[in-house]
């Protein structure tokens, strides 16, 4: 079994780290691709679901190292901006222009995007309210939201969300499960119209304590209403 997932999954409980603090000690050991089988299965589904990009202007919003502001780039978006609220996330990322920001407070002005794209942050938030307001706010009219979460069975089986830090020790980065019904109602009050979703488990094949028909990740689409 890959030492990720014995991390993830195992009952014994490690120190909770804000995320702030977590991303700040996990920044270096973070590539800007999935790496891990959670990650690729994720990716997967939210390649699958992903509009076509050419020409659009497009929000990478908890860009992390940029792993979706890359991919965007790489799909022909016309403009691509990225945000994330840890500075050390943003100096791992190779990612010219790239600015701290939180996702409850985007510094874009309002319908100045047609698409964002948010990779497995929300979780992280104990709120999707504010985020979401902000969201729907610098969306377009029919613009979309392509966004993803560790799946909430994963979490309310009781693992955590795991990483070990350059000290050797093992930490938890705090996380907090959202229901698709959280998500559906959240979406649904700033003008969001849920078009797409997707619970990808693990590629069969990966050694894991869940079969690939467990799903690891959520992966949802919305359109901004016209
Ligand atoms: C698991 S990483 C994912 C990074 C990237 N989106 C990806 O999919 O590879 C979660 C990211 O969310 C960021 N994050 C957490 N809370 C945030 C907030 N309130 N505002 C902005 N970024 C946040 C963290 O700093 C971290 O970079």
């Amino acid at each position: 079994m890959r030492r990720w997932f014995r991390r993830w999954f195992t009952p014994a409980r490690s120190p909770v780290l804000p995320s702030l603090q977590a991303y700040q000690q996990w920044a270096s050991a973070y590539p800007p691709h999935a790496h891990n089988a959670l990650m690729q299965a994720e990716e997967r589904a939210m390649r699958s679901l992903l509009p076509t990009l050419s020409g659009s202007t497009i929000l990478d919003l908890a860009c992390g190292t940029g792993r979706y502001a890359l991919i965007a780039r790489q799909l022909g978006a016309g403009r691509v901006i990225a945000l994330d609220n840890s500075e050390a996330m943003l100096r791992v990322s190779s990612l010219i222009g790239a600015a701290c920001a939180t996702t409850e407070a985007i510094p874009l002005a309002s319908q100045s995007v047609d698409g964002i794209i948010c990779g497995l942050a929300l979780g992280h938030l104990p709120r999707l309210e504010p985020t979401f307001q902000e969201m729907g706010r610098v969306l377009k009219p029919g613009g979309w939201l392509l966004l993803s979460d560790v799946h909430p069975f994963i979490f309310l089986n009781g693992a955590q969300r795991t990483f070990q830090a350059a000290d050797g020790r093992t930490y938890a980065v705090e996380h907090y499960p959202h229901l698709i019904a959280d998500y559906h109602t959240a979406g649904q009050a700033v003008g969001l119209s849920l078009e797409a979703l997707a619970e990808p488990g693990l590629q069969a094949g990966v050694v894991a304590p869940v079969t690939s028909t467990v799903p690891v990740a959520l992966v949802l689409r919305w359109r901004k209403n016209e």
